[in-house]
């Protein structure tokens, strides 16, 4: 199946210019979701990972379910001000506008091995920053994952652990 299929373009949002990889067609539709997650799984397996971070929101849609399915943890890299408790933070540039996101201090064992997933890698920023505070926090980062890559934008040169995507756009 060629995931491409079930991935909408939508023009122009959310500003002139910009084309949106919308990924809410591939997770309504039950036999490419389902195709989407076994090759993550795969994918994110061989990384022999403790636990997965996901990167709020879009992030969690495939990190959970990736978790349960290869039987680890899950902990969440969250927008600014969500996570009780003591978090560490890192300011970071979006391809559109600026944002901060935080992990609790407690989240991983020093050690652990966590892969970091997404839905998309664009300018690379939201990623580094997941890496970098899971690096803050002790864990051991193997690698990092996101569904769809826009290789146009080269975020995967921004990112100091492999990186790997099912789907990617040039
Ligand atoms: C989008 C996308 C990635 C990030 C990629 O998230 O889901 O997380 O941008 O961009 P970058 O590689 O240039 O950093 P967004 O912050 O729009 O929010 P959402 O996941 O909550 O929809
Ligand atoms: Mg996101």
């Amino acid at each position: 199946m060629d995931l491409k299929d079930h991935i909408r373009g939508v023009p122009d949002f959310p500003k002139p210019g910009i084309l949106f990889y919308d990924i809410s067609t591939l997770l309504r539709n039950a036999d490419a979701w389902q195709v989407a997650m076994g090759r993550l799984a795969r994918i994110v397996g061989a990384y022999r990972p403790d636990v997965l971070a996901g990167v709020e929101s879009r992030g969690f849609l495939l990190a959970a379910p990736l978790a349960l399915k290869l039987g680890c943890g899950f902990v969440m890299l969250r927008k600014r001000g969500k996570l009780p408790g003591d978090t560490v933070g890192l300011n970071y540039d979006l391809e559109y506008g600026s944002d901060r996101i935080e992990i609790q201090s407690d989240a991983v064992t020093p050690g652990q091995r966590v892969v970091v997933v997404d839905d998309l890698l664009a300018t690379g920023g939201t990623m580094a920053a997941g890496i970098a505070l899971l690096k803050n926090v002790k864990a051991e980062v193997p690698a990092a994952i996101a569904l769809i890559e826009l290789g146009f934008l080269h975020g995967r040169d921004r990112l100091d652990v492999p990186f790997e995507a099912l789907v990617r756009y040039d």
